[in-house]
């Protein structure tokens, strides 16, 4: 429609122009109930830590069970044993998702009969996982996925993308280090071969998303993509409890495995101080912006399980933390965590154990970590700060990496389109929880 708009307005005068344009919003009104939006259940692998999901792919369709990744550039799954569908198709060299991938490699020809991974003059990308920081090389393919529609407050009816959704294909041995049982990564990086775009294209809904990661190990989370409401029970739309910051480009990927010239598709946001009830913690600032080679800065992590910080960042806020609660005795600590409290000598408020919050100060807006975000059980008596040293090997990168205990219970809006961040900090504020989502309702 809109190419043949912008065509006829350039033919015909403004008085027609703005009938016109009525027609096409009349008609589009009229279109059956498009859906609004789609959603995704959520478990946490008690193992691995990992959170974990499963999609519908090919034809016929089956499950893939997915980690989640919120940095990773596409979803890509196992091409090596049963991928079986008629719908597969491999992406061409030189097409737009291949040159939009950064992809810089074309597989001319491939050894063998064609076969899923294995086709001729085919977009060659990287498949990585982060867990084992490993990639191979494997070729860039679409195909069918199917996810369940939502009104935003109940699950309804299964749809199917008439083409396909891009993603790579992998390898088995790129498994190590996965859940039990998943075969691949669900990548929500904000590229355009990123799950989210791909779906927001597919369907046309809107390119946002928002994660709502539950804290147990017995109950679901969920992933919406398009648009609110998000309504979970009893009843409250937490799109309503949305603050906003902007999402920050880094102009240089600090994945694992990246071509020359691909920008980052991590989220990224502009922390400018941190806090600890309500003082400011000494730190370099310097470390918070994002340099042109790409480092420092915050990201937001779904497989880093505990926030990891820059070494300096890191010995500046335990101390200001342990300073903070100094009239509370310390227990031996349990590694990787240094700063340990027995549970009876801290109390317990609705937002988890008695701490004080750590506040990451996002120029005019905060988002602030409360005890049930900040501390971590190790057992039933030990309660220990949940940061971790990023240590030497980290040191090039990120400055601050947001970990997966620290956005738990916590709904977050990656609105991609808009280049923003909506967040909530905890919903136990609210009495509500990422397991809090009707999935059970039938629509
Ligand atoms: C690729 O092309 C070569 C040369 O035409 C052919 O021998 C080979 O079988 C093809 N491979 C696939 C996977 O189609
Ligand atoms: C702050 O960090 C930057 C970047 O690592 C460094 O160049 C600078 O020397 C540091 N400043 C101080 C006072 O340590
Ligand atoms: C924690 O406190 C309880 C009650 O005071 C005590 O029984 C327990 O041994 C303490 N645990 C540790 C690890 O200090
Ligand atoms: C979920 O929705 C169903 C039907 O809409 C309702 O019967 C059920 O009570 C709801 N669950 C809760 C916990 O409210």
């Amino acid at each position: 429609l809109y190419p043949n708009l912008t065509m006829v307005s350039k033919i015909i005068s403004l008085s027609f122009f703005f009938p016109l344009l009525l027609l096409f919003s009349l008609s589009s009104a009229k279109t059956p109930s498009k859906p609004r939006a789609f959603l995704l259940p959520i478990t946490k692998d008690e193992a691995t830590k990992q959170f974990i999901t499963t999609i519908y792919q090919r034809i016929p369709l089956v499950p893939a069970k997915l980690t989640i990744d919120l940095g990773q550039r596409f979803l890509w799954v196992d091409c090596d044993i049963g991928y079986v569908s008629s719908s597969y198709k491999p992406v061409p060299c030189g097409s737009i998702p291949c040159k939009r991938s950064f992809s810089g490699a074309c597989v001319e020809s491939c050894v063998g009969s064609p076969s899923p991974g294995c086709n001729n003059n085919t977009c060659g990308q990287s498949i990585y996982n982060p867990f084992i920081r490993t990639s191979t090389s494997g070729e860039l393919a679409q195909d069918v996925v199917s996810l369940q529609s939502t009104d935003g407050s109940k699950p309804r009816k299964y749809l199917s993308t008439t083409n396909g959704v891009v993603f790579g294909c992998g390898s088995t041995f790129l498994l190590e280090k996965l859940a039990k049982g998943v075969n691949g990564i669900l990548g929500l990086g904000n590229g355009y071969v990123g799950f989210p775009t791909q779906l927001a294209n597919a369907f046309t809904i809107p390119r946002k998303f928002a994660i709502c990661l539950t804290s147990s190990t017995t109950s679901r989370g969920v992933i919406f993509f398009g648009d609110s409401p998000y309504v979970f029970l009893p009843g409250m739309d937490v799109s309503k409890r949305l603050v906003y910051t902007p999402l920050l480009n880094n102009p240089v990927s600090t994945s694992g495995s990246y071509f020359v010239g691909e920008p980052s598709v991590e989220y990224f946001i502009g922390v400018t101080s941190i806090k600890i009830n309500g003082n400011v913690v000494p730190i370099n600032t310097t470390l918070l912006d994002i340099t042109k080679d790409g480092k420092g800065g915050t990201k937001i992590s779904t497989v880093d399980p505990y926030t990891k910080l820059e070494t300096s960042i890191y010995n500046a806020l335990t101390k200001a933390f342990v300073k903070s609660l100094s009239k509370v005795p310390r227990v031996k600590p349990l590694a990787p965590f240094e700063v340990c409290y027995n549970r009876s000598s801290l109390g317990s408020t609705r937002v988890g154990p008695g701490v004080p919050p750590i506040e990451l100060v996002l120029g005019t807006t905060s988002w602030n970590i409360w005890g049930s975000n900040s501390m971590v059980a190790v057992n039933d008596d030990v309660l220990c700060l949940g940061f971790v040293d990023g240590g030497v090997e980290f040191e090039p990168t990120t400055s601050i990496v947001i970990g997966a205990h620290q956005i738990e219970d916590n709904f977050l809006q990656f609105d991609i389109a808009n280049k923003r961040l909506g967040f909530t900090s905890s919903l136990l504020f609210s009495q509500t929880t990422c397991a809090n989502f009707n999935f059970t309702s039938k629509a």
